[in-house]
């Protein structure tokens, strides 16, 4: 399975702040949001990842992970020309995918909770084997601004509504999604929802329609954060900050995670290290080598 992130999009729901400024960079406490989306798939020992961004930003992404083997990975990018969607941005990766399945992400999500890799790799293992698409659902108590599932009386999901008006549960579906690779074909029958967008909402509609779409539902022991307003920003920072000062443990931090997954050896981590050394993200990383002694 490969890796997919959407970092594309206009950033409108954070202007001024995203004028000059590409919102994926903004710090979440004390790292660029895109890190905790990419650690998500790093988590899920996914290791071949494109980002999709508009074409003035690629230079920032390449300049930030260049072509990933600094983390032991294979990262590339290709350019959304237009921000017309999550299902047109995926579209962009088709030919990244070579028919393979995909994890796609979307930028400004994060994720923390406990056995949530064990969680991800089962849904990741169960659409490896038999195909169809999986995605979670997380209650929230702002369903209009997300996908809302929609369930029967038995609990089955019979539809997935796109920032609905009167939305029929509070179950949203969270910004990370695992797709077979009919995905594509999917994509390119979406036609433009209400707001203008080709809705990825549409595409997992698609898959419930062929019954192969599987929903999980995300408990209360997760946090999930889409950071796209000045609110759920602030909030994540926040929340990673209490995390982190509590436990003395990082969230996101991919540099940690690809030495644990040995996708880089003690060398390369002390190279990094050392680059960061006057920050406490260097002494953290310092403090992972010391331990893996
Ligand atoms: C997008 C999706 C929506 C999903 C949300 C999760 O919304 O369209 O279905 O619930 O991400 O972050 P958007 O960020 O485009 O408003």
């Amino acid at each position: 399975m490969k890796g997919v992130i959407l970092a594309g999009g206009s950033g409108t729901r954070l202007y001024p702040i995203t004028y000059g400024i590409n919102k994926h960079f903004l710090p979440i406490y004390n790292k660029p949001m895109i890190y905790y989306p990419l650690s998500v798939l790093m988590l899920m020992k996914i290791r071949e990842v494109i980002f999709v961004a508009n074409r003035e930003d690629i230079p920032l992404f390449k300049k930030f992970f260049g072509d990933g083997s600094d983390l032991g990975m294979k990262i590339s990018y290709t350019v959304q020309e237009e921000p017309r969607g999550l299902a047109h941005a995926l579209l962009c990766a088709e030919e990244f995918a070579k028919g393979d399945s995909i994890c796609l992400i979307l930028g400004d999500n994060i994720f923390f909770g406990h056995g949530l890799p064990e969680v991800l790799i089962s849904a990741k293992e169960e659409v490896e084997k038999n195909g169809g698409a999986f995605v979670f659902g997380y209650y929230v108590n702002d369903p209009e601004r997300y996908g809302i599932i929609e369930f029967d009386s038995s609990g089955r999901v019979i539809s997935i509504e796109e920032k609905p008006k009167n939305p029929k549960s509070n179950f949203a579906v969270v910004g990370l999604y695992i797709y077979d690779s009919t995905v594509f074909e999917k994509a390119k029958k979406v036609e433009p929802s209400w707001r203008g967008e080709l809705e990825i909402t549409s595409v997992n509609n698609q898959y419930l329609k062929e019954g192969k779409l599987k929903v999980k539902l995300l408990g209360r022991g997760f946090a999930w954060f889409d950071a796209g307003t000045y609110d759920s920003f602030l909030e994540a920072g926040e929340f990673v900050a209490t995390i982190e000062k509590k436990t003395g443990l990082m969230i996101g931090c991919i540099e940690e995670i690809s030495f644990k997954n040995k996708w880089i050896d003690r060398k390369k981590l002390e190279e990094i290290a050392k680059k960061l050394e006057k920050t406490d993200y260097g002494k953290y990383l310092r403090k992972i080598l010391d331990e893996s002694e």
